[in-house]
């Protein structure tokens, strides 16, 4: 390869505004300066960087797309197939009505289903079919959903708003200032909050929209109570599915706490690193989309669809989700032993197939960047989190944990002397959303 990664990215900011499309594939958000920021290839949960230095990821795995691990033999394998037969044509691909079919198999109480390519598309087309429902503006919300004009508007009044939502910080530069108040936040187990968005807006709002869980369990009867509150004021309840999906079974997540919505939207960890996303609901709520334009013509190719049948397929095979589940529990608890063992003060979050931790030190950041430079130098892709993939296997976890023990005891003594800045090579990592200089 003619450039490292670093001098690569370098290149890529002057070209690129913002250096990469995802804000969480940022160099800045692991290491700045010195994470190795590109891939040459990639194989169950090994990068290889430019250089061919190979590393095992145990961060974000395709931030969180790839459930089986990355170029997994069977989607990849159907995926070829689609190719050879033609992604493209004037005419449909049928493996998008199999898809449909399976997809209200797996959610019973689903009748119809649209489909775009991303997370964020299909939760602004989720939004827009709520609002043709409903014939109303507004959206209460909890959680990040992409970085659409509904959802950014919410940051339009005072620009905080979406903090604490996943990214912090987040601009709504360029989103039209009409737009101010459609969007109104709520924090998740906060039903109190949502109770006073609907006292004062209840006959204009057109939908909920949140996760049915993501950091935190569901305290009892909130996402019951959810529900209860948009069946009474008549809005669209909308399960953004987009990270949660696909890891505590085969599906929604919400089939498991037994709470549905209207509409359930489904993206990355559907179809295991090839560009897909469902919109699945009831027909009384999805047909609202054929009285407004919501149409694409790469929503229509066919690799999508046949990575998604590939990858729910072998999800429901090979009970994936049992998988994903242990290995997080496992790395979960091995961050709380080795912190414990080392002195060291983080707190653990997440859904096991999710998981986070934070060090609950006023320098948390600094020592987050540290971690990620320890774990980097010893072949991992490290930061303060870990998303579970069919392909982590003993082995992996292993050899990561006890790297993991000694880094927490070589951090801890780097607190109690003061030293972890002056330990860094590089800048501290960015945490959320900011401009690059
Ligand atoms: C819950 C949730 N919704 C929406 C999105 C946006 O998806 P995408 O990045 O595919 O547009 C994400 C991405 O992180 C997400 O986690």
């Amino acid at each position: 390869m003619e450039f490292t990664g670093q001098e690569l990215y370098e290149k890529a900011r002057r070209r690129i505004p913002g250096g990469t499309q995802l804000l969480s594939k940022r160099p800045e958000m692991f290491l700045p300066e010195q994470w190795p920021s590109y891939y040459s290839r990639a194989k169950g949960v090994e990068t290889w960087g430019l250089d061919g230095k190979k590393y095992i990821d145990m961060s974000y795995c395709g931030i969180g797309a790839c459930v089986l691990g990355f170029a997994d033999p069977d989607v990849d394998k159907a995926v070829h197939t689609a190719i050879d037969s033609g992604s493209m044509t004037t005419l449909n691909c049928p493996e998008e009505v199999e898809l449909a079919d399976l997809l209200c198999e797996l959610h019973p109480w689903a009748d119809m289903v649209r489909y775009a390519r991303t997370g964020g598309e299909a939760m602004a087309i989720a939004v827009r079919i709520a609002r043709a429902r409903t014939k109303r503006d507004k959206v209460a919300f909890c959680g990040y959903h992409g970085w659409h004009d509904w959802y950014l508007a919410a940051n339009l009044g005072e620009d905080d708003v979406l903090d604490g939502h996943l990214l912090p910080g987040l601009e709504p530069a360029g989103v039209p200032r009409g737009l101010v108040g459609t969007a109104l936040p709520f924090h998740y187990n906060r039903i109190d909050e949502l109770e006073a968005i609907v006292s004062a807006h209840r006959e204009e709002l057109a939908a909920i929209v949140m996760e049915p869980v993501r950091n935190h369990d569901p305290e009892p009867g909130f996402l019951e109570r959810i529900r209860e509150i948009a069946t009474g004021i008549g809005a669209v309840l909308i399960f953004d599915e987009v990270s949660s999906g696909w890891r505590l079974n085969t599906g929604g997540a919400h089939l498991v706490y037994g709470v549905i919505p209207d509409i359930a939207v489904f993206a990355k960890g559907i179809s295991n690193g090839y560009p897909m996303a469902a919109i699945i609901g009831i027909e009384d709520v999805m047909q609202a989309a054929q009285s407004s334009f919501v149409s694409s013509t790469y929503w229509t190719e066919r690799i999508g669809p046949t990575a998604a049948l590939a990858t729910i397929r072998k999800h429901q095979r090979d009970d994936v989700s049992k998988h994903l589940i242990a290995v997080g529990k496992r790395i979960q608890s091995g961050w709380k032993a080795a912190a414990d063992r080392a002195g060291l003060a983080i707190t653990v979050t997440g859904i096991p197939p999710l998981g986070h931790f934070s060090f609950s030190y006023n320098n948390g950041l600094a020592i987050r960047t540290l971690f990620t430079q320890m774990m980097l130098g010893k072949g991992f892709l490290a930061t303060n989190a870990f998303y579970a993939t069919y392909a982590h296997q003993n082995t992996h976890i292993e050899s990561y944990l006890a790297v993991v023990e000694r880094s927490f005891e070589f951090l801890a003594e780097a607190i109690e002397k003061g030293e972890v800045e002056r330990l860094l090579k590089g800048p501290i990592a960015h945490s959320g959303f900011q401009r690059l200089t």
